[in-house]
């Protein structure tokens, strides 16, 4: 599938992993529709990406919100004429708890409805308001696509670590829909992957602290190092490209197999 001329909406795109997406897909020529809930952010990388970016104030939790940023993205698209390539569910937040506390107190409802509202209802409520535009859209290429859906899990999804049980509910959950959504979807010729990284620099990254770093650093193979976003970017350029990518979960990770504890 070609990127340039067809719009991509991006969740989480105005930071990390989504920001380095929405620039890769942006120079190569694709029309970018950014919900995120950071309008500073937002409002800066629109003005830095020039008229093919747009950007929605969304929180991925709120359905209204997602209803109300898919409109104004269709209506950008009937505008531009550009149509829709994709989707790319990039919205993401992690809260460590313990399920059990040292004063026997239970990881609280709160906390775990944070985290699977946003890393999981966010992105299957995304991916579902967005799939009635693209099965509709005129087929293109020998394959007939219309277009491609992508997820982040992390490597969390299969080695979580002590303190993830949220974070590694919401990630395996993207994970397990991968196949079924691309079984769901093939007769329209919409494909969905999913990616799981390992450590990327990023927002989210930065606020670990040097220990927890250093200790995830340490168990990564080869590069020893922190992803860095382009890289992500580039496999999803990959997936956006590539027809034969679909109903599978890529791993993204130096081949690193995170410890139970660092
Ligand atoms: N960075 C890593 O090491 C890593 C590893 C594995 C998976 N991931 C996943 O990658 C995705 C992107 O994370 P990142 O590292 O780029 O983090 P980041 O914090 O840099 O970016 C996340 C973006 O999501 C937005 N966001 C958060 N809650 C939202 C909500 N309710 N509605 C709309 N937008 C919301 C934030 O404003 C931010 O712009 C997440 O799903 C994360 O779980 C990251």
């Amino acid at each position: 599938m070609k990127i340039a001329d067809r719009t991509f909406l991006i969740s989480g795109g105005v930071s990390g992993l989504g920001l380095a997406t929405a620039r890769a897909l942006h120079e190569q020529g694709a029309y970018i529709s950014l919900l995120d809930l950071n309008a500073d952010n937002g409002t800066k990388i629109v003005k830095d990406l020039g008229p093919r970016a747009k950007f929605f104030e969304t929180d991925v939790t709120d359905t209204q919100a997602i209803a109300a940023a898919v409109q104004g993205t269709v209506a950008w698209v009937q505008e531009t004429g550009k149509a829709l390539g994709g989707v790319i569910a990039g919205a993401g937040v992690g809260m460590p708890g313990l399920i059990i506390d040292k004063k026997n107190q239970p990881l609280s409802m709160e906390s775990i409805d944070f985290v699977l509202n946003i890393n999981l209802r966010g992105t299957l409520d995304l991916v579902r308001q967005v799939v009635p535009h693209m099965t509709t859209s005129t087929p293109t290429g020998p394959d007939n696509s219309r277009g491609v859906i992508i997820m982040i899990a992390s490597s969390a999804a299969f080695d979580g670590q002590m303190g993830q049980v949220a974070y590694a509910a919401s990630k395996g959950a993207v994970a397990s829909l991968t196949l079924p959504l691309a079984r769901d979807l093939s007769k329209y010729g919409i494909r969905a992957v999913t990616i799981a990284p390992s450590m990327f620099d990023s927002a989210m990254t930065r606020m670990m602290s040097d220990k927890v770093r250093e200790g995830l650093e340490k168990s990564m193979e080869f590069p020893r190092r922190a992803g860095l976003p382009e890289e992500f970017a580039r496999l999803v350029v990959e997936c956006v490209g590539n027809e034969m990518l679909n109903g599978t979960v890529l791993r993204l990770d130096g081949a690193m197999r995170m410890p139970a504890r660092l």
